[in-house]
């Protein structure tokens, strides 16, 4: 809002349940572990039974497009459409529901169906879209639990184009939702709202430009302030620079995965359709719905100036019309873009935008017939003329229709679907069918027939009679083959045997060289069965799991507990060709404190970094910590180190991690010059030196709540128990991306 956000501005808190001076206001840097503890089923108002693809196959996708179809021209006197038509304000809902996607960590984007919490929900970018919400709330009410909020809000803007004359290239339903804020993920640091100049403040470091703008955007960030989507439209805080803007527009779509020439075909594709919003001073308008009066009913940026709505409305503060055809697909804008020249002038809030000079007034007024207007562009929009990369795709895409609407088809289809993972998690009959694009992470198909429990048997014993392979290693590489995976975006994970192939296989927490020797020998395990079989077949990524399935079984048998732990043969070999070698580079951990390689930075600590990962992975608390304490039982360092390794019996599955841990007569001092990541364990009489440890291990001792679940695990009758949480919490690990046998 105008006002900005509410830092300090809420005149009460509350003195009831989680008001006062809590414990993150004492001690702010201590570790929070929320993250893990978000999505709890207590939140989720569906019974447990409840199963998403099961309810939306009832869904009549053909009568619901034909709801939104009649809603797109139905205006409603609340917020009148702009020409009668919906299409445009449904499309940017879609674009800005997926338009927060970053590929370095997977989050953000359309899957979980964030906007409708705050912040998104009160970001200035999203300014009006809570009406855009609020028009299809019938839709959402009447198909009920068959239709999430997480689809309805993408399939709008799809639908909205198509009827609107644009062939898409087709649609996946299969977004559940969520239940409340994601607090998983880092927005950055300001403190203010764009468009304030210190929106930006924290997230540029480094050498500037040849426009004098700092270039270097704080990872994983993919918008340039903060409550933007992607960047200011204004051109780079509200100067406006074309070619700097371009600048911005290359690193923030750059962040999200998309190239050159998918940039252009999106904002020239999405500004093909509707206008921008600034007919009058933003002092008119209210506070954003998070910060609205409770009258409001989460609807926010009231606007007091007259209506406040049809000719009179405020989103951006921009007053922009792109095309003489605002509802209908067409070429309009970049024919607009590229043949008119442009003169700085300001919208009625006061705001820099560029107007055609000496063009006619040709282009039609949202609400008066026969009312006519300037071309006008975004300063944003200029940087698609102004940038000669993005002036020759530009070009291109001017003189030849049709591949623009493909290539924008395409990038579209990215935009919307980029975050869902695997195929066969898309639903409905909109899917392209035999589609095999390299951003879907692609698995072939299995053409034999799959491995059964005595192959399984059999398999097992010859994997650990095999050369080179150890309790250790059979664990490390298992763990690095599954633990890529990451529910942000639902990418990685051990099918597909990707750790075999560029990147994976060289990523130096999976140890290249040790890896090689144990990938040498499952390669020969797999060879001698596959030979000796004929329609039934082992891939290399079943065998990796196996190995390490096998490997618990036998460490547990060893430490005394005897345990079958489950495995689901099903897995696929894919191929180089089929893997995105830049964008699974994303997939490789700074750190791994399962494995206990990396430490923390300026930006996080070893153990922040370590919750964060056990979000990805969708850890529970005590699953993170009896998986850390099982590893390092299992001799499970990336290097071989014996840091953290606190027992004399490694490789067998004891709870030794959690007693030695939690005796007093261990001494702990950090190791000099090591930045406080390192510590040396004395005995407490002796003097003499017992254990290493790194910040990952002692956390478990040192923080109040994960010391509360190691005593558990650390107690007289835990051993059982242990082997048992562990192993369960392993098969999660190695069974996340199975969602083709869910
Ligand atoms: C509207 C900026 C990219 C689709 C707008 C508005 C702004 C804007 C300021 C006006 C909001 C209002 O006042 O109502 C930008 C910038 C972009 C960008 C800075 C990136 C550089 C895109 C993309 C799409 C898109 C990638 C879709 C593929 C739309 C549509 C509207 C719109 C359809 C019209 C909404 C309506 O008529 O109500 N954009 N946009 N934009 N944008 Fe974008």
């Amino acid at each position: 809002s105008p006002e900005g956000p509410g830092f300090g501005r809420c005149p009460k808190k509350s003195k009831v349940a989680g008001g006062g001076t809590r414990s993150e206001d004492w001690w702010p840097c201590d570790l929070s572990l929320a993250v893990l503890r978000q999505n709890g089923e207590s939140s989720n108002p569906w019974d447990a039974k409840f199963n998403y693809a099961t309810e939306f196959a009832k869904l009549d996708v053909s009568e619901l497009k034909k709801d939104l179809t009649e809603l797109q021209t139905s205006s409603q006197s609340w917020w009148p459409a702009d020409f009668g038509n919906y299409g445009p304000f449904l499309v940017r809902l879609s674009w800005h529901n997926a338009g927060t996607y970053r590929s370095e960590d997977g989050r953000g984007g359309a899957g979980m169906g964030q906007q409708r919490f705050a912040p998104l929900n009160s970001w200035p970018d999203n300014a009006g879209l809570d009406k855009a919400r609020r028009l299809l709330w019938p839709i959402k009410q009447k198909y009920g639990r068959k239709l999430s909020w997480a689809d309805l809000m993408v399939f709008a803007g799809n639908t909205a184009m198509e009827n609107m004359g644009f062939p898409t290239y087709g649609f996946a339903f299969g977004r559940e939702d969520t239940w409340q804020s994601d607090e998983g993920i880092f927005w950055g640091s300001e403190q203010e709202f764009f468009p304030s100049p210190n929106s930006n403040k924290d997230r540029y470091n480094g050498s500037t430009d040849i426009h004098g703008r700092a270039k270097n955007l704080e990872e994983p960030l993919s918008a340039a302030n903060m409550g933007l989507i992607y960047v200011d439209p204004r051109g780079p805080n509200g100067t406006p620079d074309p070619k700097a803007s371009a600048l911005d527009i290359r690193v923030t779509f750059g962040r999200m995965g998309m190239d050159d020439e998918e940039t252009v075909a999106l904002i020239a594709g999405g500004h093909a359709f509707g206008k921008t919003h600034g007919a009058v001073s933003g002092d008119f308008i209210g506070p954003e719905p998070n910060a609205a009066g409770i009258e409001n009913q989460g609807l926010g940026w009231k606007n007091s100036f007259n209506t406040g709505v049809g000719n009179n409305s405020y989103t951006s503060g921009l007053e922009v019309i792109w095309s003489k055809t605002p509802t209908k697909w067409a070429n309009e804008f970049l024919g607009s873009l590229i043949h008119n020249n442009w003169t700085l002038v300001k919208s009625p809030d006061g705001a820099p935008q560029w107007e055609a000079v000496n063009a006619n007034a040709s282009y039609p007024d949202a609400f008066i017939a026969g009312k006519l207007h300037k071309p006008t562009m975004l300063t944003s929009d200029l940087a698609l003329i102004h940038d000669p990369i993005y002036n020759n795709v530009s070009k291109t895409f001017l003189n030849d229709f049709d591949y623009f609407t493909e290539k924008f088809a395409l990038a579209w289809y990215k935009l919307l679907h980029r975050d869902m993972g695997p195929v066969t998690r898309y639903l409905g009959s909109e899917v392209p069918k035999d589609e095999h694009l390299l951003w879907q992470d692609p698995l072939p198909a299995a053409s034999y027939k799959t491995i059964d429990d005595a192959d399984v048997k059999r398999l097992k014993k010859d994997i650990l009679s095999a050369p080179n392979v150890n309790i250790s290693n059979l664990i490390t590489t298992a763990w690095g083959s599954a633990s890529t995976f990451r529910i942000s975006d639902k990418r990685g994970g051990a099918n597909g045997a990707r750790i075999a192939l560029q990147p994976q296989r060289s990523f130096a927490v999976n140890n290249p060289e040790r890896l090689a020797v144990v990938l040498k020998s499952l390669q020969a395990v797999k060879d001698k069965f596959n030979s000796a079989n004929n329609k039934k077949q082992v891939s290399l990524a079943d065998l990796i799991v196996l190995g390490g399935t096998a490997a618990v079984e036998k460490a547990a048998a060893d430490a005394g507990t005897a345990i079958k732990v489950p495995f689901t043969p099903g897995r696929v070999d894919t191929t180089q060709d089929l893997t995105d070698v830049e964008t699974f580079a994303y997939l490789e951990p700074r750190s791994d404190a399962f494995r206990n390689y990396g430490h923390g930075n300026s930006r996080s600590l070893t153990e922040e970094m370590m919750v964060s990962r056990a979000a990805l992975l969708t850890l529970s608390i005590p699953e993170m910590t009896v998986l850390v304490g099982g590893m390092r039982a299992l001799d499970a360092n990336y290097d071989g180190s014996a840091f953290g390794i606190l027992t004399d019996r490694p490789g067998q599955l004891t709870n030794d991690f959690f007693t030695n841990l939690l005796d007093a007569s261990t001494v702990w001092s950090p190791v000099a010059d090591t930045n406080g990541e390192k510590f040396e364990g004395k005995d407490l009489s002796t003097g003499s030196p017992k254990y290493k440890a790194t910040r990952a291990d002692l956390i478990f001792g040192s923080h109040a709540e994960l010391r509360a679940v190691a005593e558990v695990y650390g107690s007289g009758d835990a051993q059982d128990k242990f082997v048992n949480d562990f192993a369960r919490a392993w098969v999660k690990v190695m069974d996340l991306d199975r969602y083709d046998v869910r």
